[in-house]
């Protein structure tokens, strides 16, 4: 187990609307979680600064991506220095939606990593395997690849600003939730990478997240797990009750 507060994440996606992202805020400002986790949620970038001026703490705020080098003509595209002088302190990045559907390779996630890193962002890098690269028993080269690239890019002091989420992709918003079995074999073997790859020192702080149709009910079976470090949460942090509970699975 990583020897940080236990970590709770909410992606929420695209998703919201002004009065939706109004309601989630007050139900998770009313929500009672204890000061045991650290607890960040990921509003779109429209909603960020309305987020950002009505959540209260202990919530913290993380975009879902940023560009990979500093700003200037890259149309559509948002920055890591914008989010930090914005007093943005998270960011996710490396989200499998982003890999497959953004065509986004290890190699640019571990560039990403090392650019909101150096801009004073914390990261919360993601990795995981699809159901065919599982089947066909590629998921350990995959996950290497995908650590490989972050760990090339990522100077030993900075891995103190991020955490790793395990995101399998077959997992995630299909409701078909890793067993315990699987999380803790994938969340022990990132630690042993880290360990022999990085420093043994990281390793023991590193949180590791898992994430994949966590909810209330799974949530506390998960949270006991030796490796598992906190979760990042999609769906079900679109409902403030629900990521209440889930920010107490280890109560
Ligand atoms: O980043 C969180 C995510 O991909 C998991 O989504 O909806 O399965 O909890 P969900």
């Amino acid at each position: 187990r990583g020897s940080g507060r236990f970590f709770i994440g909410g992606n929420w996606k695209c998703n919201g609307t002004l009065q939706s992202v109004t309601q989630l805020v007050d139900e998770l400002n009313a929500g009672s979680v204890p000061d045991s986790v650290e607890i960040v949620v990921a509003p779109t970038f429209v909603h960020l600064d309305r987020v950002q001026r009505s959540l209260k703490s202990p919530f913290q705020i993380a975009a879902q991506d940023c560009w990979v080098s500093k700003g200037g003509a890259y149309t559509g595209e948002v920055s890591a220095e914008m989010l930090h002088d914005m007093g943005i302190p998270w960011v996710i990045l490396g989200h499998s939606e982003r890999r497959s559907l953004c065509r986004e390779d290890d190699e640019l996630v571990g560039m990403k990593c090392e650019y909101a890193l150096s801009q004073g962002l914390k990261v919360i890098a993601c990795i995981g395997e699809t159901l065919e690269q599982r089947e066909s028993g590629h998921m350990w080269d995959v996950l290497d690849a995908q650590l490989a690239a972050i760990a090339r890019h990522t100077s030993l002091a900075n891995w103190a600003n991020m955490v790793i989420a395990y995101e399998p992709v077959w997992a995630i918003g299909t409701g078909v939730v890793a067993t315990p079995e699987q999380a803790q074999e994938v969340h022990a073997y990132v630690r042993k990478w880290i360990a022999e790859h990085v420093s043994a020192e990281v390793a023991d702080k590193l949180r590791i997240l898992y994430g994949g149709s966590v909810n209330d009910a799974n949530c506390a079976t998960l949270a006991n797990l030796e490796d598992v470090d906190g979760f990042l949460v999609g769906g079900a942090s679109l409902k403030g009750p629900s990521f209440i509970n889930i920010c107490n699975a280890q109560n």
